[in-house]
């Protein structure tokens, strides 16, 4: 058994990993063949490509990908701790599950991803949800084939999670969930250590992917005829400084927009890596999409310096205005929080204020959760919980008064859309803008997942557009 410590997760050595190719033991290979399994993902995108690639690794073993967890022989939960709510959800599953495998007693119950990383919770499952029969970190996601296996032939709760990397693993099996649009890590972990935040302890120290390793991937991706490709990390900006002197995201971005690819997206940025450089070369290659999400967090100096965001509002507003330049079309996106600690009515009317400077495409507004272990929660000041409700939701009739704004523009535009598949609405598709506005369309041609095919917009909604397929 390993358990993570929240002290040794804090600890940083910059050493670089060895590099290491994934084998799956021949002796498990097709051992499982045709029991099934579902994957529940929660959190971010990068939390739904490592789905991808647990899925490609359980397959490997001969098990089979099911919709419906009801039916299913194994069911994992890859878990996010964001936010309170992200653990409660995970949580409410478990529930559910627990009434199953009293009906089903062979029912396997595994647990990965963040919450896998948190001390308290690996407790909380010994203690008091033992029925579970697997945990398994992020660090050692390569691992799951080794660690189901045991627990099948065990029958007790194993529980494998690193508290640090110890190698990076390459060549992992994965099965996409489209053949037209691709995630690629670039960048693991986070060393920003925002004092909110959980991630620097549950993903664990920065780590970039050597540079020939994601070429090579893009370039198999290129094979395939994929669209578009999206490069992953919580910090992408800082992509390259831990293992190159001068090679950094912006020659990264160079290097695949060379490619013969149509789209390319990149998330999350952190203001504070933004350099000039990448931003001529956002302006320079026309298939680096003119969409960005730039989180702020917070519009006061006083709640910025509190969080550990290491910008002012001053300098994010001349990098926001630089990026809104550097291309026609750009739109920018964000992240914010309300009621950290500390924050007056002054402080968030700053946020507002800031809102209405940049007129955001889109923001991901969210109350602020306390998370046990991270220095925001030593801090004094609480803002209750009503006040931060009431400021969540004046922030959010700000912001999508900005969206319908914004949408309303371009009413009439034609835009080049990213087909993803047939709407809930009958007779319709959707798919995404250049600039990442969600579209909804009519067509009277046959149209297929993953085209790109120019829309004339014809109506305007606050998260949508909608319009139809024309020449
Ligand atoms: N790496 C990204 C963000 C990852 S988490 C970045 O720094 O830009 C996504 C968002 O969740 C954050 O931008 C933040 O707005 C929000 N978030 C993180 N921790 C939170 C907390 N403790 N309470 C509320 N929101 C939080
Ligand atoms: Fe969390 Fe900050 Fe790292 Fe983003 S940059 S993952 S908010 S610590
Ligand atoms: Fe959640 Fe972990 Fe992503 S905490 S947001 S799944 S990095």
């Amino acid at each position: 058994m390993n358990k993570p410590e929240m002290k040794e997760e804090k600890k940083r050595n910059k050493d670089i990993l060895d590099v290491v190719d994934y084998k799956l033991d021949p002796s498990l290979v097709n051992k499982y063949n045709g029991m099934t399994f579902f994957i529940k993902t929660y959190g971010c995108q990068m939390n739904e490509h490592d789905t991808e690639i647990l899925s490609g690794l359980l397959s490997q073993m001969g098990l089979i990908e099911v919709r419906d967890y009801e039916n299913s022989d194994i069911v994992i939960l890859n878990t996010c701790s964001i936010r309170e709510n992200a653990n409660n959800k995970a949580y409410g599953m478990l529930g559910r599950l627990k009434h199953i495998k009293e009906e089903n007693p062979n029912l396997i119950i595994g647990i990965c991803g963040c919450m896998a990383q948190e001390e308290n919770v690996v407790n909380e499952i010994i203690r008091r949800h033992k029925y579970v029969n697997f945990i398994i970190g992020t660090h050692n996601m390569h691992d799951l084939c080794n660690i189901l296996d045991k627990s099948i032939t065990s029958k007790n709760l194993e529980i494998e999670v690193l508290s640090k990397a110890d190698k990076q693993v390459e060549n992992m099996p994965v099965i996409r969930s489209n053949n037209f649009s691709a995630y690629v890590n670039i960048i693991y972990g986070c060393d920003k250590f925002c004092t909110y935040c959980i991630v620097p302890y549950t993903r664990g120290e920065q780590y970039s992917r050597k540079k020939e390793d994601i070429l090579k991937e893009v370039d198999e991706l290129v094979k395939d005829g994929y669209k578009e490709i999206i490069l992953l990390g919580q910090n992408v900006n800082a992509y390259g400084k831990d293992l190159y002197k001068d090679y950094n995201l912006g020659n990264l971005l160079e290097d695949v927009a060379k490619k013969n690819i149509q789209r390319i997206r990149f998330l999350t940025s952190h203001p504070w890596d933004f350099t000039d450089n990448m931003i001529d070369i956002i302006s320079k290659y026309k298939n680096i999409m003119p969409n960005i999400h730039l989180p702020v967090q917070s519009g006061s100096n006083k709640i910025l310096k509190l969080m550990g965001r290491r910008y002012n509002i001053e300098e994010y507003k001349k990098l926001f205005d630089k990026l809104k330049n550097a291309r026609e079309n750009m739109t920018i996106s964000t992240d914010i929080i309300v009621g950290f600690p500390q924050e007056s009515e002054e402080d968030f009317k700053n946020t507002l204020d800031l809102v209405d400077y940049c007129k955001y495409d889109n923001a991901f507004t969210f109350i602020y959760s306390e998370r046990s272990g991270t220095p925001a929660c030593k801090l004094n000041d609480s803002v209750p919980m009503n006040i931060r409700e009431e400021r969540l939701q004046r922030l959010n009739e700000k912001v999508n008064k900005y969206f319908k704004e914004n949408n309303d523009k371009l009413v009439g535009s034609t835009q080049k859309v990213l087909v993803y598949g047939k709407s809930t609405k009958e007779n319709m598709y959707y798919g995404y803008s250049e600039n990442y506005k969600l579209i909804n369309f009519t067509s009277k041609n046959i149209i297929n997942d993953g085209d790109i095919i120019n829309v004339k917009i014809t109506h305007s909604k606050t998260w949508s557009l909608d319009g139809e397929e024309c020449e």
